[in-house]
């Protein structure tokens, strides 16, 4: 069965500013998932690219 979220090199970019630089992850269905990491590493950004 497919992943319920699967991201492949994802990028976000403000301008030239990169936020996000190649995240990668598969979250299976059911699975719980953080993302955790200090102020400012792009958590809020990559939760709004989902
Ligand atoms: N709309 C935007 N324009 C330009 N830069 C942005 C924008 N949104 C976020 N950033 C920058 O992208 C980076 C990641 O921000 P983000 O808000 O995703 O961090 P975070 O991990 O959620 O931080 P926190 O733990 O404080 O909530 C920061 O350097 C932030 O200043
Ligand atoms: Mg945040």
């Amino acid at each position: 069965m497919a992943a319920a979220v699967e991201l492949d090199g994802v990028n976000v970019t403000f301008g030239d500013f990169v936020a996000v630089r190649d995240a990668n992850l598969t979250i299976e269905a059911g699975e719980f998932f953080s993302f955790l990491g200090p102020s400012g590493c792009g958590k809020t950004t990559l939760l709004r690219a989902i």
